[in-house]
């Protein structure tokens, strides 16, 4: 049995302008997913998954849907867990030539799904680095990250970009740009996050965002606009400015919610943070519902928020400085 762990992420700079080149700044965070890979004596594919929001269910399937028993859980959700989780696997097949080869899954994530936090990216990090190490197979986190980039870019039909794979594959926080992905220098961050317990469905936002390109110069230009507030990021990230960061992050969800990927839920919790004399705050990930990201030293923002109507959870998070985790 080989069990990994690898955390979630929060964009601190740059969703969606990052689809159209322009750079972004995700951070990894102690959230994690925790994975249990063990080798079977069949090449059958069994998964349990625990905390993944819902009930914890248990599929066991031999590579054909007619093989799943029923479950009492939406099927919606154990497509997509088993969607990410067979891919990986097939990657891991793939990366050591072991074609034939079956395993039991365990997963349990302290990471809320599809809420802007990179909850598929780190079960998939976790679920490759586990599996190659089952059998015997050590890879280096930028072939994880490859890997892992493979099987998301697989399961969201050629829509994913590397920053979550990459940033859970590496953590610390990350500047990408197109293909090109590497670890930056960033101070300690207050961060905190508050959950609506809602999730967007990113497909279609990013679809809304190309539409809004399309019609309007000015969306355009918007996009463009957030590309220069992540440069100014960077450059605020390198000094420790956090009253710049912030003051950053507030003109980023500014820009974002322009777009029409914000809602009214992550704009309550936007302003709630602000009225706490948080640094700044924006929505992180693709929005319609999920997470915001504040910077806050202080214990106000996350009171603040736990009084907001519409905030199911506010939690701190620090930045996770290891990306991949071996823990047995
Ligand atoms: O919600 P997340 O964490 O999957 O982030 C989506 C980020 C987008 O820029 C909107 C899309 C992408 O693939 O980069």
């Amino acid at each position: 049995m080989a069990v990994s762990s690898a955390p979630g992420k929060v964009y601190l700079f740059g969703e969606h302008a990052v689809v159209y080149g322009e750079p972004a700044v995700p951070c990894a965070i102690e959230r994690r997913a925790r994975v249990g890979v063990e080798q079977r004596a069949d090449s059958k594919l069994r998964v349990h998954a625990e905390d993944l929001s819902l009930d914890g269910f248990t599929v066991e399937y031999g590579g054909s849907t007619d093989d799943r028993p029923d479950v009492d859980v939406s099927e919606s959700l154990i497509s997509a867990a088993m969607g990410y989780v067979d891919e990986a696997i097939a990657q891991v097949r793939d990366v050591t030539d072991e074609d034939e080869v079956g395993f039991d899954v365990t997963i349990e994530s302290d990471i809320p799904l599809g809420a802007g936090l990179g909850s598929s990216a780190a079960v998939v990090v976790a679920a490759i680095d586990a599996a190659a190490r089952e059998l015997g197979v050590s890879l280096e986190a930028d072939e994880i990250a490859e890997r892992a980039y493979r099987t998301e870019h697989e399961v969201q039909d050629g829509q994913a970009s590397r920053a979550d794979t990459f940033c859970s594959a590496t953590g610390g926080a990350v500047r990408v740009e197109g293909d090109d992905c590497r670890s930056i220098e960033a101070p300690d961050l207050p961060i905190v996050i508050g959950f609506d317990g809602g999730a967007g469905d990113t497909g279609q936002l990013v679809a809304g965002v190309r539409d809004l390109r399309e019609e309007y110069g000015f969306a355009a230009d918007t996009v463009e606009a957030i590309g220069d507030i992540v440069r100014r990021g960077e450059e605020a990230l390198a000094d420790g400015d956090l009253e710049e960061l912030g003051r950053l992050m507030n003109f980023n969800h500014g820009l974002l919610s322009a777009l029409g990927v914000s809602s009214r839920s992550l704009d309550t919790m936007v302003w709630a943070a602000r009225d706490a004399d948080a640094y700044g705050a924006k929505l992180t990930g693709a929005g319609g519902g999920g997470c915001i990201v504040a910077l806050d030293p202080t214990p106000e923002t996350e009171t603040a928020l736990s009084f907001t109507p519409g905030c199911e959870d506010a939690f701190r998070a620090e930045l996770a400085e290891a990306g991949v985790k071996r823990l047995e």
